[in-house]
């Protein structure tokens, strides 16, 4: 049995989510689902990254305590979670005791093997990205900086230092190694790029109290709190290992699995360097997988709570459905890139891949076989032209996911194989055939075939589209969507003739996506 651990970053709650967040939430849940249905033992989590200044100055903002307003946030994203179906085991909350407690312990190991260390620090911070951008200008230059200088501040203090410099040869090996590896490989060439010509230099990794009061405290000095980076990454081990007597033990979910964190372009350096570093230096195993995404835009522009581009993904939930926005994430945005989200876009994506391409092709079907066949059992034919395009849509979803991580190639595959199956309707006519009755077994036997491709496509799409799956026993009665579930499976290549013996329900509700038309 395989085990697998799969993570989201862990979200700013000072703002509402927005497309982006909804984004990675579907990919890793499709990941979750589709490994499950490959038989493996999977824990998911997501979760809420709650500490540093950002958000304590988003409650101020508002007039409200710190914890009262992230409660509040909380709750809105648990309900987006709820509403795009993300199946997450788990949903991680840095303001917890236990995550608390897992931060402190970390702290502790990296500073008992020795990799922690007071200096007096002087520096320019970015409030926005709540990074140290260390001293390397006297005064304030966007050129030195390449960000907006109103969210760059100047610091001078008693920091802790995390001595990640030590780790750039090991980093770099376990990167290079592919032991820990990510995905594109054009996003670990930069990584790696960035390891060989400058190195890690030590980061501050504390705050003082005075200034930023909502931080886990440092162990045994309270006059300073973690930096939010420091605390956030330790998210991944706060449900999955266990402190005993104060040390850290890996539960399986962390010893045992092949762990994929699932993340953003602008944070795969802090996933890619620092984490691996923090987890050397507390002696604790590394994850396998780094996937990086890359950004939802709006004419080009990054989707962004600042440029006010953003999208609220429960809008379009409410106007096309849980399952449309999930379909638009993996198929229409290139996994590993840039993406572009319109609202034009998703009608056109909606209409023709959902309503016309799935939607007809099932009801059209199921229909035909009503009407020419009645209540005779399906019975699959052994050859079908259409059984080779069904092997080998399901060899390239396995390729794809086992080598790229490539999601959308999984949506292009089932586009095929709909396309497939509506034009071998177009070119065979089986209103034609029905016409003479000396063709009535080839009728039945063509008709069977594209019921059998149907149950395939249906079982394929199970991570991508959770409601239609749900509704899959009033579309095609219970027998109908026991066979697709395949007792919550994936078909292999060998099974051919799932159909066989089915009794087409002579009524179902047909309509898999209502036609939606835009107001002027
Ligand atoms: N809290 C940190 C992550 C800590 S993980 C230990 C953080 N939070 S965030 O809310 O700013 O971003 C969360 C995720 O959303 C990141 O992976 C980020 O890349 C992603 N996105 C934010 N805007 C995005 C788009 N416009 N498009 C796609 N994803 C984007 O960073």
């Amino acid at each position: 049995m395989t085990r697998r651990t799969i993570t989201t970053s862990i979200f700013y709650p000072n703002g509402n989510p927005h497309l982006g967040h909804a984004l990675e939430w579907v990919q890793a849940d499709f990941l979750a689902r589709y490994y499950k249905l490959q038989g493996d033992e999977v824990f998911f989590q997501i979760g809420l990254d709650e500490h540093g200044l950002k958000v304590q100055r988003a409650a101020e903002a508002r007039g409200l305590d710190t914890q009262t307003y992230i409660d509040g946030q909380q709750e809105i994203f648990q309900a987006l979670a709820a509403k795009l179906h993300i199946s997450a085991d788990v949903f991680v909350r840095t303001s917890s005791d236990k995550h608390k407690a897992m931060a402190q312990a970390v702290w502790q190991a990296c500073a008992n093997a020795g990799y922690i260390e007071k200096r007096t620090y002087a520096a320019w911070y970015n409030v926005k990205q709540e990074e140290h951008l260390g001293l390397v200008a006297e005064h304030p230059d966007p050129a030195v900086f390449g960000v907006d200088l109103a969210q760059v501040e100047k610091i001078e203090e008693e920091n802790y230092f995390f001595k990640l410099s030590e780790f750039t040869p090991k980093v770099l090996e376990v990167l290079t190694n592919y032991s820990y590896a990510v995905t594109p490989e054009f996003r670990l060439q930069e990584l790696v790029k960035f390891l060989q010509e400058k190195g890690l230099q030590d980061i501050s990794i504390s705050r003082e109290k005075s200034k930023l009061s909502w931080g886990v405290p440092v162990p045994g000095d309270d006059s300073q709190v973690m930096y939010v980076w420091f605390d956030a990454l330790v998210n991944y081990l706060t449900h999955t290992c266990e402190i005993v007597d104060g040390k850290i033990v890996p539960g399986p979910q962390w010893a045992d699995a092949i762990i994929l964190h699932c993340v953003g372009k602008d944070i795969a350096r802090f996933h890619a360097h620092i984490w691996p570093a923090m987890l050397l230096a507390a002696g604790l195993p590394l994850p396998k997988e780094l996937l990086v995404h890359g950004f939802i835009t709006r004419e080009g522009k990054v989707m962004s709570k600042s440029l006010g581009n953003g999208v609220e993904p429960t809008d379009v939930i409410d106007m096309y459905g849980a399952d449309a926005l999930r379909w638009y994430l993996l198929s229409a945005l290139p996994t590993t890139d840039d993406g572009e989200y319109t609202p034009e876009r998703m009608q056109a994506i909606y209409t023709t891949d959902l309503v016309n391409n799935l939607g007809n092709l099932v009801s059209r079907v199921v229909n035909m076989w009503r009407k020419y066949a009645g209540d005779t059992a399906v019975l699959v034919p052994d050859e079908s032209p259409m059984k080779s395009k069904v092997v080998f849509c399901h060899q390239q979803i396995l390729s794809a996911i086992r080598e790229d991580l490539w999601m959308q190639e999984v949506c292009n595959q089932i586009l095929l194989l709909l396309d497939a199956a509506n034009h071998s309707i177009e070119e065979i006519k089986p209103w034609v055939l029905a016409k003479d009755p000396s063709k009535h077994d080839e009728l039945l036997s063509y008709l069977s075939g594209l019921l059998e491709v149907i149950l395939h496509i249906l079982n394929h799409l199970q991570p991508i589209l959770p409601e239609l799956s749900a509704r899959l026993p009033q579309i095609l009665g219970e027998d109908g969507a026991r066979r697709v579930y395949n007792n919550d499976r994936f078909f292999t290549v060998e099974q051919w003739g799932i159909a066989t013996g089915w009794q087409v329900p002579a009524e179902s509700d047909l309509q898999l996506f209502p036609r939606i038309t835009l107001p002027e």
